[in-house]
């Protein structure tokens, strides 16, 4: 199978940075390749200690120009999900993402910074979120994230596209939610873990959680009654006054997102939504892809470092 980009499937690393870009219109597509190279090689590094785990994707329009025949099957943008006055998930839908990753926030400073020169005038820098792990690998709301993710050997099966257009790459979805601490912080733990679905302490699955727990509502099976799972690599980001959870999944198709999406948002027509929404809210949404190793060189080159 083509090599996904190693960067997704780095784990145990402590320091985030996410960056959204849009293109402006008219950009040199040339150009905009040469900006990614660039990307790149500073996180190559010059050395192995200045290495940093970058991961890039492209939304659904730039994908069809810069690589028309490794579009993956079912690649759409984001679209809200949701109305009010129930919860909604906004969509922000842009061009390029970068998923900058490693041991060292100064590095992933480099490489932000390089990303902001290689593009001026190319593209305009949607958003930036600086994300990091928070005491053994929790959500600020108090909960382990990532208890039923699927261990990095799997996840490099059902998350990257096995064959076909776009193989060796992975769908991404992004949302920055914006959490209400307040108002979860005002709960007794039997109340927070009905909202979760599992216990705050150690995680355990709760054996009877209500059908609006978030793990309700995104605990979902295909037709075969097999669970569809998806790679899960979010981060707690923020300040002390703004602060949440940077969302950020893998999967090989759309249709999970969607699917879970539509559960959580009040849109799957069962009259229900995900409880945690009623304590947090994302201010951003947007679907990309991460090709596989062999179309990134194909799109933006870099050279390999020699160590
Ligand atoms: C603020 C937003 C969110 C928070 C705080 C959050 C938190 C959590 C927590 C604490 C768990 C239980 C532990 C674990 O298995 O990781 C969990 C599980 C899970 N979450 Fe979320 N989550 C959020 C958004 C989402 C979204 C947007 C999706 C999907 C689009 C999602 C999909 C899942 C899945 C698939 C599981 C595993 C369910 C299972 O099989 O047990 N989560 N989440």
């Amino acid at each position: 199978m083509p090599q996904p980009q190693p960067a997704v499937f780095a784990e145990g690393t402590p320091s985030h940075w996410f960056l959204h870009y849009r293109l402006v219109d008219g950009a040199d597509l040339d150009a905009v390749r040469g900006a990614v190279s660039a990307v790149r090689a500073e996180a190559a590094g010059t050395t192995p200690t200045d290495a940093v785990n970058l991961a890039v994707g492209f939304g659904p329009d730039l994908l069809a120009r810069l690589a028309p025949d490794d579009v993956p099957e079912g690649f759409h943008p984001f679209t809200a999900v949701g109305s009010e006055p129930g919860p909604v998930a906004v969509a922000t839908q842009e061009d390029l993402f970068f998923w900058v990753h490693g041991n060292r926030p100064d590095r992933n400073f480099d490489l932000a910074h390089t990303a902001r020169r290689a593009l001026d005038g190319r593209a305009t820098l949607a958003r930036e979120t600086v994300g990091w792990v928070w005491h053994d690998n929790r959500d600020l709301t108090g909960f382990i994230d990532g208890t039923a993710n699927p261990p990095v050997e799997e996840a490099r099966e059902l998350a990257v596209v096995a064959d076909g257009p776009g193989a060796g790459g992975s769908f991404v979805i992004t949302q920055r939610y914006v959490h209400d601490l307040d108002a979860f912080d005002a709960l007794d733990t039997e109340a927070q873990e009905a909202v979760i679905g599992r216990s705050r302490a150690d995680s355990v699955e709760l054996e009877d959680k209500p059908a609006d727990a978030h793990i309700s509502r995104v605990e979902i099976e295909d037709d075969d009654g097999e669970e569809i799972e998806i790679y899960r690599r979010s981060v707690p980001y923020g300040t002390s006054e703004e602060h949440g959870l940077y969302f950020l999944a893998f999967s090989d198709g759309l249709g999970a997102f969607d699917a879970m999406l539509a559960r959580m948002y009040g849109a799957s027509g069962d009259g229900l939504h995900d409880r945690l929404m009623d304590f947090t809210h994302p201010v951003s949404g947007a679907y990309y892809f991460a090709p596989g190793v062999e179309v990134l060189n194909r799109i933006a080159p870099t050279p390999d470092r020699e160590d």
